[in-house]
């Protein structure tokens, strides 16, 4: 009945997304997800992930007749042209990519996907998953296709629909065409290429970026102990388009749910297979070296008489991974908690975007509404997540409620200027406050 229609499988923010923008390009998709309760909520168009413009996207998929909701998986890839798998890959034993969700799927549609059917993996995966899962489909007259993603949460429903390329890898050329096809109105750069060559795309974009950062946060390092501006060395470096501007912004570590999953999965396959890979290893290193030092930091300007931060009470601003989003998953923000807490810290959190959701974390630190309750009687203030409004903030009253009167902004983004004039000392990564006057 649905002949040709494409079905996604998993709804979280790829699979949504994914589902929704093609809908809106005028195609007939169904998404399945297990989940009965988030399967009623979309049927309502109501999405639970923090992701501008998906709500309206699903929205209008729903109204015009083209976006379905489902929890049949078997049943939403009957009939289907084109099915994409956009499963959790979760970190697993020993860094590498858990499969579990996608091997599942895959025998549970394997009987009844159509003849000539195309199963597109978006999932980030290892390198072989795509001969892996059709070995599991066993379906001569099924090609599976490695499409992997590259949405940034926040920015997924522009990602999708503004693509810096498309990435097709298939051992069979036309059904890798095919699903190319589907992109073909974005007008994008297609690379169409086989299986592995597309899985470890994916990879080596998350693990670029997150050298990317681990290098701007070393440098940074640098700067403070010479004496130089993080902010004018990446913008001099940042115009070569060689190196390019984004990804340069120092910050407390990277987190997210894609690039430490994604840089631990690519070393755990080059382990694997004996590949030594030295500067992925140095990537995730400094990476855990930096927020160990921006610890340190915090703990040597408020420490108590014993050494330790025993009793001492600090305010965070900010635990979501990044601005935009709620999501906490390896947020650098709570791997800088964790450790603040380990050394005895009493934390108090606030973070625009949890106001709603309120996700328990009674046992690392106390969640509040306002930025106020947070700061108060607190020895110090961290900044972890670079929301805009932080910037915003009456800095002033805000200092008459902060018992000590340092301000380490992690993601640079207050004004020296402002925190100083209210009496409190700023003090950023990579630069000082004299730099930036
Ligand atoms: C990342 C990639 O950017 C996407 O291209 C990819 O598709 C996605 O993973 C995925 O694999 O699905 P995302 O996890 O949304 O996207 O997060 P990013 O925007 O990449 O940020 C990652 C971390 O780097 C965050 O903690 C962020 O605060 C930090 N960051 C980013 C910086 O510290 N400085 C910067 O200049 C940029």
């Amino acid at each position: 009945m649905r002949e040709g229609h494409i079905a996604v499988v998993g709804t979280g923010y790829v699979g949504l997304t994914t589902g929704a923008a093609l809908a809106s390009l005028g195609h007939r998709v169904v998404c399945a997800d297990a989940d009965p309760h988030k399967v009623a909520r979309l049927r309502r168009a109501e999405v639970d992930i923090l992701e501008p413009g998906l709500p309206g996207l699903v929205r209008e998929g729903l109204d015009s007749g083209l976006l379905e909701f489902g929890q049949d998986t078997p049943a939403a890839v009957t009939g289907a042209g084109v099915v994409f798998l956009c499963l959790p890959t979760p970190m697993g034993a020993g860094g590498a990519a858990d499969l579990a969700a996608v091997e599942a799927v895959a025998a549970e549609i394997r009987a009844v996907l159509p003849a000539g059917c195309a199963v597109v993996n978006k999932s980030t995966v290892p390198v072989g998953t795509s001969e892996r899962v059709a070995a599991l489909i066993g379906r001569p007259d099924v090609h599976v296709v490695s499409n992997p993603e590259f949405l940034r949460e926040g920015h997924a429903v522009h990602d999708f629909l503004h693509p810096d390329r498309v990435v097709v890898g298939a051992a069979d050329r036309e059904a890798g065409r095919r699903v190319a096809e589907l992109y073909a109105p974005l007008g994008a750069p297609l690379v169409l290429t086989d299986p592995a060559s597309a899985e470890l795309t994916k990879y080596a974009a998350n693990f670029f970026l997150a050298m990317k950062l681990s290098f701007a946060n070393n440098l940074a390092a640098v700067c403070e102990r010479f004496g130089a501006d993080i902010g004018d060395v990446t913008t001099g470096l940042g115009h070569d388009p060689r190196v390019g501007a984004a990804f340069l912004q120092p910050g407390p570590g990277w987190g997210g749910s894609c690039l430490p999953k994604d840089t631990h999965a690519l070393l755990s396959i080059c382990e694997q297979a004996g590949v030594e890979f030295p500067l992925l290893r140095a990537t995730i290193e400094t990476n855990v070296e930096h927020q160990r030092q921006l610890v340190d930091r915090v703990a040597a300007g408020c420490a108590g008489p014993d050494g330790t931060l025993r009793g001492v009470r600090l305010a965070l601003l900010g635990l979501a991974f990044k601005a935009g989003t709620s999501d906490l998953r390896d947020s650098p923000a709570l791997a800088i908690a964790r450790a603040l807490r380990a050394r005895g810290a009493e934390l108090y959190a606030y973070d625009p975007a949890l106001c709603e959701t309120r996700p328990d974390l009674s046992d690392l630190l106390t969640l509040t509404d306002d930025p106020a309750e947070a700061v108060t009687g607190a020895a110090a203030c961290l900044v972890l997540t670079e929301w805009p409004e932080f910037r915003e903030l009456d800095w002033t009253r805000l200092a008459g409620l902060l018992d000590g009167r340092l301000v380490h902004d992690f993601r640079n983004i207050l004004d020296p200027a402002r925190l100083e004039a209210a009496g409190l000392s700023w003090q950023g990564i990579g630069r000082t406050a004299a730099l930036t006057t």
